[in-house]
C-alpha cells in the first residue's frame, strides 16, 4: 500500500514564500518586504472592521452585494461582472483552476509573479515564461510563446517585482495578438499607484472582449492585506465561471466590511496615492545618487541593483530593515524595497548611503 498520492505536477511546487517580518535579535523591525500600505489602513476600515466583533457568528454575504455595488460605483463597471475573492491570488488561482488542466500552458513573463507557475502546476498545466526587455514585459517574446496548447496568458501590469509596466497600447497589441479562447489575466494588483497617462488598467479590454479578465486587490494602496480581499473584471460568462467554482463564502465578512469603508475613504485614497508618489521619487533619487540602479517603477516599491545583493540584505536586515531578496524570481542581483512610511524610507536611504559609502 502506498500513501495518498497528489496529482503530478504538486510536488514540483515551491511553496509561496511572503516578505519576512522578524529578524533575529531586534525588536523592531522596519518591515518593507510585502508591498503592504505605507500609511496602513484607512481609520474607517479599522472601525468598520471592530465594529464587526459581535456578529462574526453570522455569515457573510457570500455575493459580496454591497461590495461589488461601490466597486462597480467607484471604477464605472458593472457589478454583476465583479467577481470577489480571499486575496486575488484566490482569484487567480480559481482563473486557472477553471480554464487550465493537464498539458495546458500557462504563459507569463520572465520574472512575473510567483502565484502563476504555483497556480498552473497545481492545476497540471505547464508554466511558460517569455523572457523580458530591460526588466519590463515583453509583448513580442510572449506572443511568440503562444502555442495551440497555451490557455491562459497572465500579465502583472504594472509587475511585481520589476515595478515597470507596459502602456496601453502594448496591452492592446498583446490582447489582438492572442487567438480567441486564450485568455488574457491583467493583473492589476499596483493599478492605484500608476502615475502615467499611456496606462490603463484593463477594464476597457475586459469590456470589449470576451477573454480578458482584470484582477485587482485591497492588499496594497487600501492596506488590508491581512483580511484577504481581491477581485476579478470579468465577461459575464466567465463570471459565471468563477460563481460556480469559487467557495461559496470565500470572502469573510469584516473583509467585506473593511473593504467597503476603505473604498468610501476617498481622502485617505489619495493621501497614499500622494506620499507614495512623494517618497518613491525621493528614494529612488537618492539612490540612483548613490551610484545604484533603479528600475523605473510605476509601484509601491523600488527594484534595486546591487553590486552583492546577498550582502546588502544581511547589511540591512543587521540594521533591522528587511527588504524583499528576489533570487526566486530570476533576479539574485536585486532587492526589492516597499516605500514605508517617510521615517522609514528615511532610514533604508541612510543605512544605504552607509552600506555604499563605507
Ligand atoms: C502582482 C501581484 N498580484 C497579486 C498579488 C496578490 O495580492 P492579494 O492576494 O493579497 O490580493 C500580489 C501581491 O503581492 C502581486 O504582487
Amino acid at each position: 500500500m502506498t500513501a495518498p498520492q497528489p496529482k503530478s505536477g504538486i510536488l514540483d511546487i515551491e511553496a509561496y514564500v511572503g516578505g519576512s517580518s522578524t529578524v533575529a535579535g531586534v525588536d523592531r523591525v522596519i518591515k518593507l518586504s510585502s508591498n503592504e500600505g505605507a500609511l496602513g489602513p484607512s481609520p474607517r476600515a479599522v472601525e468598520a472592521y471592530r465594529a464587526l466583533a459581535d456578529d462574526i457568528h453570522r455569515y457573510p454575504d457570500g455575493h459580496a452585494t454591497r461590495l461589488r455595488e461601490a466597486l462597480a460605483e467607484r471604477w464605472g463597471l458593472e457589478a454583476g461582472n465583479i467577481v470577489c475573492g480571499n486575496g486575488s491570488d484566490d482569484v487567480l488561482q480559481l482563473l486557472t483552476h477553471a480554464y487550465c488542466g493537464p498539458g495546458d500552458e500557462v504563459l507569463y513573463s520572465e520574472h512575473g509573479f510567483l502565484v502563476y507557475p504555483i497556480a498552473a502546476k497545481a492545476c497540471g498545466a505547464t508554466p511558460v515564461t517569455a523572457p523580458e526587455t530591460d526588466l519590463t514585459t515583453s509583448v513580442d517574446a510572449l506572443l511568440a510563446r503562444v502555442t495551440e496548447r497555451t490557455r491562459i496568458v497572465f500579465v502583472a501590469n504594472p509587475n511585481n517585482p520589476t515595478g515597470t509596466y507596459i502602456p496601453s497600447e502594448q496591452l492592446r497589441r498583446l490582447q489582438a495578438g492572442l487567438p480567441e479562447h486564450v485568455l488574457l489575466v491583467i493583473d492589476a494588483a499596483y493599478a492605484e499607484f500608476v502615475d502615467a497617462n499611456d496606462y490603463e488598467d484593463g477594464a476597457a479590454l475586459v469590456r470589449a472582449h470576451s477573454n480578458v479578465v482584470m484582477t485587482r486587490t485591497f492588499s496594497k494602496i487600501f492596506g488590508l492585506g491581512a483580511v484577504r480581499l481581491g477581485w476579478a473584471y470579468c465577461p459575464p460568462a466567465i463570471a459565471d465561471v468563477l460563481n460556480r467554482i469559487r467557495g461559496p463564502f470565500n470572502v469573510s465578512a469584516p473583509a467585506l466590511a473593511a473593504g467597503e469603508a476603505a473604498l468610501a475613504d476617498r481622502a485617505f485614497f489619495d493621501l497614499v496615492r500622494q506620499h507614495n508618489l512623494y517618497w518613491r521619487a525621493w528614494l529612488a533619487d537618492r539612490l540612483v545618487t548613490l551610484g545604484l540602479e533603479v528600475a523605473p517603477s510605476a509601484t509601491n516599491f523600488l527594484l534595486v541593483k546591487f553590486p552583492d545583493a546577498r550582502a546588502a540584505d544581511a547589511f540591512l536586515r543587521a540594521r533591522g530593515i528587511i527588504v524583499r531578496a528576489v533570487a526566486s524570481y530570476g533576479l539574485p542581483d536585486y532587492l526589492r524595497i516597499t516605500i514605508g512610511r517617510e521615517d522609514e524610507v528615511r532610514a533604508v536611504a541612510e543605512a544605504l548611503k552607509e552600506l555604499v559609502g563605507g
